[in-house]
């Protein structure tokens, strides 16, 4: 039976979160595939794991023999995390941009699940191939030729880490221009930001049906 590990991190609900619309559009598309699939929930806004501490970092560097009671219990949390991930057939990651980078409760569940000698820097991780699908909303664009290309540290971050670090093949959605709804300074970018959204949709939906179906033929 599939499993899919589906993340969100945007501050502001549905219909409001260009990133949770477009997730959840997947999520539907890859449930009708797949009935009987698991669908893992984690809202990290709603209920955000807490930053890696001192005591669960260390204890991924040491022995499990030689853990304190301390690093033992800060362990058992990460591990869930770290298992969860490790388990899932395809993982749906929303990532919103805030001030040019991941929203910072996403990056605190990313430091929990990396970890050095077991998911990345080994040969076969556990993460190696698995599926990663990146709702990259922004409300501006950073897209190539862009003037603000430079700035993109959302989609080159997660390429790094996801695809570099743990070996996950990513796939980045990228609803952009999302403030030209808003922000009247960008009213003209509205046509393009329509656009950008439909395309996001019809992504999603093809996307979370093609993710099912390699999942049944694996
Ligand atoms: C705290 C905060 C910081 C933001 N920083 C940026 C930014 O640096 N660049 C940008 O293009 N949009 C920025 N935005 C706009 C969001 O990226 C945009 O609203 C996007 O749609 C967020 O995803 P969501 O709709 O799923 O919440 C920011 C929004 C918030 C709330």
């Amino acid at each position: 039976m599939a499993t899919l590990l589906h993340v969100d991190s945007a501050l502001w609900p549905e219909p409001a979160s260009a990133s949770r619309a477009i997730t959840a559009a997947f999520r539907t598309a890859w449930g009708e595939q797949h009935p009987d699939g698991t669908v893992i929930y984690r809202d990290l806004n709603a209920n955000p794991v807490p930053h890696l501490n001192t005591l669960a970092a260390s204890a991924g560097y040491t022995d499990p023999a030689d853990r304190s009671p301390e690093q033992a219990a800060a362990f058992a949390e990460r591990l869930k995390l770290i298992e969860e991930l490790e388990a899932a057939d395809a993982v749906l990651i929303g990532a919103p941009m805030y001030n040019l980078a991941v929203p910072s409760t996403l990056k605190a569940w990313l430091d929990q699940v990396i970890l050095m000698r077991r998911n990345v820097g080994v040969e076969n991780s556990p993460t190696k191939g698995t599926p990663a699908y990146v709702v990259a909303s922004r409300g501006g664009s950073y897209a190539p030729g862009t003037p603000r290309e430079g700035y993109e540290y959302v989609q080159n971050y997660l390429q790094a880490v996801l695809g570099d670090m743990l070996g996950m093949e990513v796939d980045f959605i990228v609803p952009e221009l999302t403030l030209a709804h808003i922000d009247p300074a960008m009213a003209e970018l509205a046509p393009l930001a329509e656009a950008s959204k439909a395309k996001a949709h019809e992504d999603a939906v093809s996307k979370g049906k093609a993710a099912a179906l390699n999942a049944a033929a694996a």
